[in-house]
């Protein structure tokens, strides 16, 4: 099986799970920078990462641009962010929102919790984090999750999980043995 991991990430947590995810399909992790020469259709499957930036799929653009270009080819997308996958709510409602349709109809969608390092974020992310941990602060008097998430984020954390790749892997494999099986 060909397969290609092309990834969006600024601290890191993205980019290793691109590549634990690569490694396990004997394939290249490539920065969404570098992948506009990528041949999409020339893979038995693609697989897309990218980081939740204020609820927006970062490298989305590229994800929308090659489905439409490859519409036979599998998609598997996974999305990461700080929130824990245990608050189902939210993330289901980013999910919902960074997967619109008709757009990114088809394309099989996971969520895998990355981590938080301040000291590598870019300075407008810094500045933007400075924003919403005063946002946050107001609401954790009132909401045990933003507490939560703020004491989290203030600290750092690293939530990456190769174990939680498993279900990603195993998807992209069956969707390739399906495209094999049609084309033979
Ligand atoms: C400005 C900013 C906005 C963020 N917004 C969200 C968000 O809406 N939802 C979420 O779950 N995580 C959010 N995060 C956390 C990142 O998604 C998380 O740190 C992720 O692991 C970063 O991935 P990377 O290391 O590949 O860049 C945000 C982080 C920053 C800096």
């Amino acid at each position: 099986m060909r397969a290609v991991v092309v990834y969006a990430s600024q601290t890191g947590f993205t980019r290793r799970y691109a590549e634990w995810i690569a490694e396990e399909l004997g394939g290249e992790a490539v920065p969404v920078e570098r992948a506009d020469g990528i041949d999409a259709g020339s893979y038995d499957a693609v697989v897309f990462g990218g980081w939740l930036h204020a609820g927006g799929l970062v490298g989305k653009k590229w994800l929308a641009r090659a489905r439409a270009a490859h519409p036979r080819t599998p998609f598997v997308a996974f999305a990461v962010g700080a929130t824990p996958p245990e608050w189902a709510d939210m993330v289901d409602e980013a999910m919902a929102r960074e997967f619109p349709s008709p757009e990114l109809d088809g394309v099989e969608r996971f969520y895998l919790r990355g981590g938080f390092a301040y000291e590598r974020l870019s300075l407008p992310n810094k500045l933007a984090m400075k924003m919403f941990f005063k946002m946050q602060e107001k609401q954790a008097a009132t909401d045990p999750r933003a507490a939560e998430m703020l004491s989290g984020m203030r600290g750092g954390f690293d939530g990456t999980d190769r174990a939680a790749i498993a279900p990603v892997v195993a998807r992209v494999r069956e969707l390739a043995a399906a495209k094999g099986a049609e084309q033979a």
